[in-house]
């Protein structure tokens, strides 16, 4: 397999085309943004910290039978992936309240959600990612009602499979978005799941070790990603 031409920067990723027309290249740059890039840095280590931490959890994801894009891990920065035609949602899983939730809400940080919610995000730059629902969803046609049930079934079930595993490294998964797309019309896990896009909390301390560091200037951000990475037995090539 060659990797071609690139097909896309993103705000953290850049994607390239491969001689196979059913596979892509995904590469994990440094660049971290907030506010739909309207801050960019770069950090030291990010995409290789990323891609291996979106490598393991993904792999176990599609050991508990959730479909995802993975195919092969390529290098420190690089992941080989089916290509995904993607749906232009992003599902949040919310534990406990933060972020948006807490400010729409006016409610306490840290309550726990029992069940967890469910929030659907129109994936939309410009216009901040608004939040939808499932109506909007289908009068838009962003994605089929059938499919849609698929995309939250599956972000429940990786709840479940990552809530375990972090809890076992002595952390609490409290949100977290995905990303799906369709392969040969079937529904599957895109993206990435990294502590870009999930808040995850030290259980003793309640430390933030995810992006709200860097989203709420904390410092040490690529320090609390690699003790994750190391809580949870990731390793690194
Ligand atoms: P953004 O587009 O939000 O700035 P990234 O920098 O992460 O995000 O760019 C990666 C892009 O690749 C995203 O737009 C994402 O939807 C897309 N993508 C991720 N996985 C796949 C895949 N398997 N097939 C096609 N596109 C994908
Ligand atoms: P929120 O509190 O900003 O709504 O985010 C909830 C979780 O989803 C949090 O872990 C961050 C993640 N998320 C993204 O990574 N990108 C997004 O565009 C959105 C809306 C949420």
């Amino acid at each position: 397999m060659r990797k071609r031409a690139e097909l896309y920067r993103g705000k953290a990723k850049t994607v390239y085309s491969t001689d196979d027309p059913d596979l892509l290249v995904l590469e994990f740059r440094n660049d971290t943004s907030v506010h739909n890039g309207a801050r960019i840095e770069q950090f030291e280590r990010k995409g290789m910290v990323n891609n291996h931490f979106n490598y393991f959890f993904m792999t176990k994801l599609q050991e508990a039978g959730i479909p995802t894009h993975i195919e092969e891990l390529l290098s420190k920065k690089e992941v080989l992936v089916k290509k995904l035609e993607m749906v232009p949602i992003e599902c949040v899983v919310r534990n406990r309240a933060a972020g948006s939730l807490v400010k729409r809400l006016g409610i306490k940080e840290g309550i726990i959600l029992n069940p967890p919610l469910f929030d659907l995000f129109l994936k939309k730059d410009v216009q901040h990612d608004p939040m939808v629902n499932e109506s909007y969803c289908e009068t838009f046609g962003w994605v089929s009602k059938e499919n849609l049930m698929r995309m939250q079934e599956l972000t429940y079930k990786a709840n479940n499979v990552m809530s375990k595993i972090f809890d076992n490294a002595g952390l609490i998964l409290v949100d977290f978005k995905l990303e799906f797309g369709l392969f040969k019309n079937v529904v599957m896990l895109g993206d990435e799941f990294s502590p870009d896009g999930a808040r995850l909390w030290d259980k003793q301390t309640m430390n933030k070790m995810d992006k709200d560091r860097f989203r709420q200037g904390l410092g040490g951000l690529i320090e609390a990603y690699e003790e994750v990475a190391y809580r949870v037995g990731i390793k690194f090539c």
